[in-house]
């Protein structure tokens, strides 16, 4: 299928993409239960409890989605996904366990459930998401799948990710921005920091473990950065024009807590705009490397246009 107009933004949304959508995310679930377990033997029992309910509570598991998509596309055994994608979701997880808590959103609900923090309390939240990020590491390192050539980059691809010159810089500036002004390209590197760091690692663990070539991996960083920039727009407008109880949190919170977002710079419509093109931009990218009919292009309209 072709798209060529921006603003046609159509998913092909085809039956083997369902399919794999919904194959992946029950091989997920699967995985991180028997992760969780294998971690916390020997944890005290509330602090397993805690980890337990930050992950298994219905996230989307895209960013494991991802992992898997660019696997597939580039022939990477499906076992050999299993271990980045459980360890990408941990991250993932424990990014949101902190960003909930008091001292930086100050959430109350997630995934639909009271938030980690509330359902056990502050330093059981701010200990699982702790445990959850190394936790990460014990399953990436420790894989049975792995050379250990592709096992220590994945490490050093999802630390740097993670890191303060990943997610945890952005969640930074984040919060210290509030009050200030802010240009458009110095809040789209905020975005790509906290948000687009992750779905970029998920995308390089997927073509780490398939082996693709330096200059494929070259246009999959750039594919990825649009992913994730619009991934984090789509979640500022959600924000906005969403409900509770379709998103399982809490909406208009960026605005009560005057969050600096694409759609209170730009207005909604730029914000939506924008999306849109960077979803033609991935297309283009997608066609140069000659995958625009697979499950990755499937995938990432999937992202771009989610409603939840
Ligand atoms: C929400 O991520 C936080 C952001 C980085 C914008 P998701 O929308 O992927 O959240 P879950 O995992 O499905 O709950
Ligand atoms: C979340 O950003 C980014 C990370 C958790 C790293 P937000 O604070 O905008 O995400 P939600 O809306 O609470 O999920
Ligand atoms: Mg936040
Ligand atoms: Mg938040």
């Amino acid at each position: 299928m072709k798209h060529s107009r921006v603003d046609t933004f159509a998913t092909n949304n085809t039956s083997g993409f369902k399919k794999f959508l919904q194959a992946r995310r029950t091989r997920t679930e699967r995985l991180l239960v028997a992760q969780l377990k294998i971690v916390t033997r020997g944890s005290p029992k509330t602090l397993t409890d805690a980890m337990k309910y930050a992950v298994l509570n219905g996230g989307k598991r895209l960013r494991p989605l991802l992992v898997y998509a660019v696997g597939k596309t580039y022939g990477a055994d499906i076992k050999a996904l299993d271990a980045p994608a459980c360890a990408i979701e941990m991250i993932h997880s424990f990014s949101l366990v902190h960003d909930d808590l008091p001292a930086m959103d100050n959430d109350s609900l997630r995934r639909g459930k009271p938030t980690c923090h509330l359902a056990f309390n502050e330093a059981t939240a701010i200990l699982a998401g702790d445990t959850l990020a190394i936790a990460a590491f014990q399953i990436l390192s420790g894989d049975k799948n792995l050379p250990a050539e592709k096992k220590t980059l994945m490490c050093k691809t999802l630390a740097e990710a993670s890191g303060p010159a990943g997610m945890a810089g952005g969640q930074y500036i984040d919060l210290h921005v509030v009050g200030k002004k802010l240009d458009q390209p110095t809040l789209e590197k905020m975005y790509l920091l906290k948000t687009g760091a992750l779905i970029s690692a998920a995308v390089k663990l997927g073509a780490i473990v398939a082996g693709v070539s330096k200059q494929k991996l070259k246009l999959l960083e750039r594919l990825a950065l649009n992913i994730g920039l619009a991934f984090q727009i789509k979640d500022d407008i959600l924000n906005i024009e969403s409900t509770v109880d379709t998103l399982g949190k809490n909406v208009g919170t960026d605005s009560a807590l005057n969050k600096i977002t694409y759609p209170a710079l730009a207005g909604s419509e730029a914000a939506k705009m924008k999306i849109k093109k960077l979803w033609s931009a991935s297309q283009r990218i997608t066609r140069q490397l000659k995958i625009e009919d697979g499950v990755l292009q499937e995938l990432i309209t999937y992202i771009m246009q989610r409603d939840f």
